[in-house]
C-alpha cells in the first residue's frame, strides 16, 4: 500500500493536490501499487504489459468504471464513453463506420477549410503585430471542426449560444472532475449543477430541432435522400441500424452527438496548445517540420494524400502526445478477482493507469524529457515498447476518434505552418493542469511571425 494515507480518505488529499506528481510518486514507489480514493480500493499499474494486459482484457474482465460522475453523465447521458457490455457494443458497430478513412478523408478537407480561414486571421495579427492567444485559437478551430463534422452546416445560425453553452459545460464537467463536489450525492444542487443543467438544455434544445427537422424532410420525400443528404456524423447516426434494424432514438443521438462533441475537441486543441509551446521551444523541430511540409504540401493547401508523407510532422503530434497527453489518465473496474503480473487484484478494485506517469519513464523512453519527434519516425519507434504509449488508449474501447485526431493535428499543423511560424515566449511557465484533459492552466500568448518559404523549400 501506498504511504500517507488518512483513515476515511485514503489518499484523497494527495491525488487531489497534483494528480501527476502522484502517480509519478506511484510509479515509483513499485510494478503495482495498492491506493486509496475515498472508500474506493484501487491499484495503480503502469508497466507497458500491465498496462497492455488491462486494456485488453477491458469488457472481459474490467469494465470502463461505474461512475463517470454526475456532471458528465448529466452531459453525456448513455453516450458511448459511459457504457459497456452489450449496449456499448451495439453502439460502438453503430458509430464505428463514421470513422472508416473514407470518412476521415471528407472530414479532412472541413478541418483545412476551417484552418485556412483561421490563417487569414493570422495574416492579420502578424502585419498589425498583434498578439494571439494560441490557446483560444486552437479551442475555437477544433470546436468548430468538431461542430461542422458533426452537424454540418446546421448548426451555423445557433453557433453562438452552442459554443457558449458547450463552454460552461466542458468548465463546470472540469470543475467536477478534481474537486470535491466529485464526492457529493447526485441529488444534492449546488450552483455548478444550476449551471450545467442550464447549459445542456441549451444544447439540447438546438440538436432535437436539428434532429426533428432531418427525420421531417426524409419522410418528405426522396430529396433527402439523395443530393441534399447532409454528409456529417449526425446523419450517419440517424442511419444507422442494430442488428435487429433498429435506429438510435432521439435521446441517444442526443447521448452520442454530445459524447463525440466533448470527446474530441477539447482533447485535441489541447494537443495543439501543447505543440506550439513545445516547437517554440525546440525551433529546431520546427524547421525540420516546416521543411517536410514545404516539399509534400509545396505552395498548395494541404489533403487528406499528403497525410501519409507527413512523417515527422505527425512524429511532432505523437511526441507532443506522449509528453502531454490530453488523456492524462484511466481508470477500470475489475469484474471478478484478477491476476496482474502475479499481483492479486480481487473483484470491485479500480485500476488506474496514467499516461502522465508512463509516457515519462525513462525505462521506455530514453532521455524521456526531451522533446525527441524523430523517436517516431522510421526504424526508431520499432524499439518502443509496445503500450509504453496510449494516448488513445487500447483494447476494445480504443479511442473511437484516434485517426480523426492524429490526422486533425498533422492537418492544423501543416496548414498554419504553410505561411506562418507561431512564437510561445520559450520560457513562459506552463505548468500543465490535469483537469477532464490536461490542459495549461493559463493564457498563451503568441506572435505570428511569417515564413520565409525560400529558406526551407527544397533546391
Ligand atoms: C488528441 C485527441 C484525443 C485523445 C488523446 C483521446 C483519448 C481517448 C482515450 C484515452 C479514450 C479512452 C480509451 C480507452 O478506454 O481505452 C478515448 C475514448 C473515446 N474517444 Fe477519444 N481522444 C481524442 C480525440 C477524439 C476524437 C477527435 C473523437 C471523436 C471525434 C474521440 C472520440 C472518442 C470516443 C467516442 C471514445 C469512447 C470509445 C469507446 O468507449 O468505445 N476522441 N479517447
Amino acid at each position: 500500500m501506498m504511504p500517507g494515507a488518512y483513515p476515511g480518505l485514503g489518499h484523497l488529499a494527495q491525488f487531489a493536490r497534483d494528480p501527476l506528481a502522484f502517480f509519478t510518486r506511484l510509479r515509483d514507489h513499485g510494478d503495482i501499487t495498492a491506493w486509496r480514493l475515498g472508500p474506493k480500493k484501487s491499484v495503480f499499474v503502469h508497466r507497458p504489459e500491465n498496462v497492455k494486459q488491462v486494456l485488453l482484457s477491458v469488457e472481459k474482465e474490467f469494465s470502463t468504471g461505474d461512475d463517470a460522475g454526475y456532471a458528465f453523465g448529466l452531459f453525456a447521458g448513455n453516450g458511448i464513453i459511459n457504457t459497456s457490455g452489450p449496449f456499448w457494443r451495439r453502439q460502438r458497430k453503430m458509430m464505428q463506420p463514421g470513422m472508416r478513412p473514407g470518412r476521415i478523408a471528407g472530414y479532412a478537407a472541413t478541418m483545412v477549410e476551417l484552418t485556412d480561414e483561421l490563417t487569414e486571421d493570422l495574416a492579420r495579427s502578424c502585419s498589425s503585430g498583434q498578439t494571439r492567444d494560441v490557446r483560444v485559437d486552437m479551442l475555437a478551430l477544433t470546436q468548430k471542426i468538431a461542430a461542422k463534422t458533426l452537424f454540418g452546416a446546421d448548426v451555423t445560425g445557433d453557433a453562438a449560444a452552442v459554443g457558449r453553452a458547450l463552454d460552461v459545460a466542458a468548465r463546470e464537467i472540469g470543475a467536477e472532475f478534481r474537486g470535491v463536489t466529485m464526492f457529493l450525492p447526485n441529488w444534492l444542487p449546488t450552483p455548478g449543477r444550476a449551471r450545467l443543467k442550464k447549459a445542456i438544455t441549451a444544447v439540447e434544445q438546438v440538436l432535437y430541432r436539428i434532429i426533428d427537422e432531418r427525420t421531417a424532410a426524409h419522410a418528405a420525400g426522396p430529396a433527402h435522400r439523395t443530393n441534399d443528404r447532409p454528409d456529417d456524423m449526425l446523419q450517419l447516426l440517424m442511419d444507422a441500424r442494430d442488428e435487429a434494424g433498429e435506429p438510435m432514438s432521439a435521446r441517444q443521438l442526443r447521448d452520442e452527438t454530445m459524447t463525440l462533441y466533448i470527446a474530441g475537441h477539447e482533447t485535441t486543441g489541447n494537443t495543439l496548445v501543447w505543440a506550439y509551446h513545445l516547437l517554440s521551444q525546440h525551433p529546431e523541430v520546427f524547421d525540420r517540420m516546416a521543411a517536410e511540409i514545404d516539399e509534400v504540401v509545396g505552395d498548395r493547401l494541404p489533403i487528406m494524400d499528403d497525410y501519409s508523407q507527413l512523417k515527422y510532422t505527425e512524429g511532432v503530434v505523437k511526441e507532443t502526445l506522449r509528453l502531454y497527453p490530453a488523456a492524462w489518465l484511466l481508470m477500470f473496474t475489475a469484474k471478478a478477482d484478477v491476476e496482474i503480473d502475479g499481483y492479486h487484484v480481487e473483484a470491485g478494485t479500480d485500476v488506474w493507469m496514467s499516461q502522465w506517469a508512463t509516457h515519462r519513464d525513462p525505462r521506455w523512453f530514453p532521455e524521456a524529457d526531451r522533446f525527441r519527434p524523430e523517436r517516431w519516425v522510421g526504424d526508431a519507434a520499432s524499439d518502443i515498447p509496445s503500450h509504453a504509449w496510449f494516448p488513445f488508449g487500447g483494447g476494445q474501447h480504443v479511442c473511437l476518434g484516434n485517426r480523426f485526431a492524429l490526422v486533425e493535428a498533422v492537418l492544423v499543423l501543416a496548414t498554419i505552418a504553410r505561411r506562418f511560424r507561431i512564437d510561445i515566449d520559450p520560457s513562459l511557465d506552463l505548468p500543465p493542469q490535469p483537469l477532464l484533459t490536461l490542459q495549461p492552466g493559463r493564457n498563451v500568448p503568441a506572435r505570428v511571425v511569417l515564413r520565409s518559404q525560400a529558406d526551407h523549400l527544397p533546391a
